[in-house]
């Protein structure tokens, strides 16, 4: 993390490397100041960073972070799908706490547009799958979040069913399409047993028109947006929403998310190639957890598991579900570093595990064979089976919140963060030790608290 005076940051990109909520709002944020543009490419308001800043606590689903500072541009870019209600809700409600946003915030005239059907469908799917399909298959349901992402991802693949922001700006355009859509939608709903009345295409079209209205200012080509501001040497900072293990390609399918969260959907979701990116910095938790359904070999469901829930207040920032809680799992992480080219680890939530006696680490898995890997299976079925092969460390008791420098810390932290380096490969470089910003340690050192919007 040390550079020479005046050096440039090169282009960061931030990833989750389990199942999501990481704690990655708190690492953008701190790695904010270094960066100008802070750019989302992929998910939409199914993701939640919750960012605390003094006594304020602010959670933010669509908008990067990055809006808190002032002098900062925030993209949303083409990879992501936009609810147009949220994203709107969101900007009032920072406004209300006198946030500025302006120009300072863009969004990819390309991007997907979640409509309220979008929901309806994720609803209607995930009762379907999970209550008609139970007895004689098996519950099927993903555990979505119910926040249309998955429906408005497929129409972004069927192409003709889709809206994009763009068509928002468009109303004449807008209301033809959804004429079509409306009619195809009701009949899929209906058949799903859901809807009884059909989905009114000109009133839907005036309330997404008026949408448009209001984020007209901020729409923009954000690809060409993106490459001019590279061109004039602004730096930019990626912030990858959900996680490389709920990866549509690369995570533990079925049980993903719609979209490439892991660092390969960067180049489609904004139009910058990959070699554009300097560094990649995976942000993992001292422990697992995960939301929904889907195999998981380290969980813990017993009391231990609730004493981290608890401890780590592991509930969903946009759900409030509880979520599943167990051992830290090197061998995902190890696999979800390589996928993303990760050059560097933050780790977060390392105060949760003081307190016990002993600590443990997965570092491969026994097959139902009787065969042991270390290599992550991403598929859902086939890691079902398997059982985690652990390493056990011993723990501490010291509260490590306020701890200076990495050296200080005790040595059964130290020997932990060591043995994740060993097995990961790259340095933590960053160690978050508890909510706040001067609770982290960057390069070994105590982060300075930073003057904010
Ligand atoms: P969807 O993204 O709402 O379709 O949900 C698919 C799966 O991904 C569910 O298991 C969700 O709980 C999970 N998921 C989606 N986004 C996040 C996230 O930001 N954090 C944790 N889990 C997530």
């Amino acid at each position: 993390m040390t550079r020479r005076p005046n050096e440039r940051p090169p282009h960061t990109a931030i990833v989750g490397l389990q199942w999501g909520d990481e704690g990655k709002g708190k690492i953008v944020d701190l790695l904010t100041s270094e960066h100008d543009v802070i750019v989302r490419y992929n998910g939409g308001a199914n993701a939640g960073h919750t960012v605390v800043v003094g006594s304020e606590r602010y959670a933010l689903h669509l908008i990067p972070s990055g809006i808190l500072y002032p002098d900062k541009e925030c993209v949303v870019g083409n990879g992501v799908v936009v609810d147009p209600e949220k994203l709107l809700q969101e900007i009032d409600a920072l406004r209300a706490r006198g946030v500025r946003v302006a120009d300072n915030l863009r969004i990819s005239d390309r991007a997907h547009v979640v409509m309220p059907y979008h929901k309806e469908q994720d609803a209607a799917l995930e009762e379907y799958l999970g209550a008609k399909t139970a007895s004689a298959r098996g519950n099927l349901s993903i555990g979505t979040t119910r926040r249309g992402i998955g429906p408005a991802y497929a129409d972004k693949i069927r192409r003709s069913t889709a809206i994009r922001v763009g068509d928002l700006l468009d109303p004449d355009y807008l209301r033809s399409r959804l004429h079509v859509i409306c009619t195809l939608r009701t009949a899929e709903l209906e058949a799903l047993g859901v809807r009884t009345a059909p989905l009114d295409p000109d009133a839907l079209a005036t309330q997404y028109a008026a949408f448009g209205e209001r984020l007209r200012p901020h729409v923009v080509d954000s690809v060409y947006a993106l490459h001019d501001a590279m061109l004039a040497g602004r730096s930019l900072l990626f912030e990858g929403a959900n996680a490389s293990l709920l990866d549509i390609d690369h995570g533990t399918f079925p049980y993903v998310t719609s979209s490439n969260c892991s660092t390969l959907g960067i180049p489609s979701g904004t139009g910058v190639p990959g070699h554009a990116i300097g560094r990649v910095l995976g942000i993992m938790k001292a422990y697992s957890t995960r939301v929904g359904a889907g195999p998981f070999p380290t969980e813990l469901d017993n009391e231990l598991g609730q004493r981290i829930r608890e401890r780590g207040r592991e509930y969903g920032t946009t759900t409030g579900r509880p979520r599943r809680c167990g051992w830290l799992d090197l061998v995902a992480v190890r696999y979800s570093a390589m996928v993303c080219g990760a050059t560097g680890i933050a780790c977060t939530l390392f105060d949760v595990l003081a307190g016990l006696d002993e600590v443990r680490i997965c570092t491969a898995y026994r097959l139902p064979d009787g065969t042991v890997t270390d290599r992550f299976i991403p598929d859902a079925h086939r890691l079902e089976g398997v059982e985690p092969v652990y390493e056990t460390l011993p723990g501490w008791h010291e509260d490590i919140r306020e701890a200076p420098d990495r050296d200080s810390l005790p040595e059964a932290a130290r020997a932990y963060l060591a043995r994740i380096e060993a097995v990961v490969g790259i340095p933590v470089e960053v160690v978050s030790l508890g909510p706040e910003r001067t609770q982290t340690l960057v390069g070994g050192r105590r982060a300075a608290a930073l003057a904010h919007a």
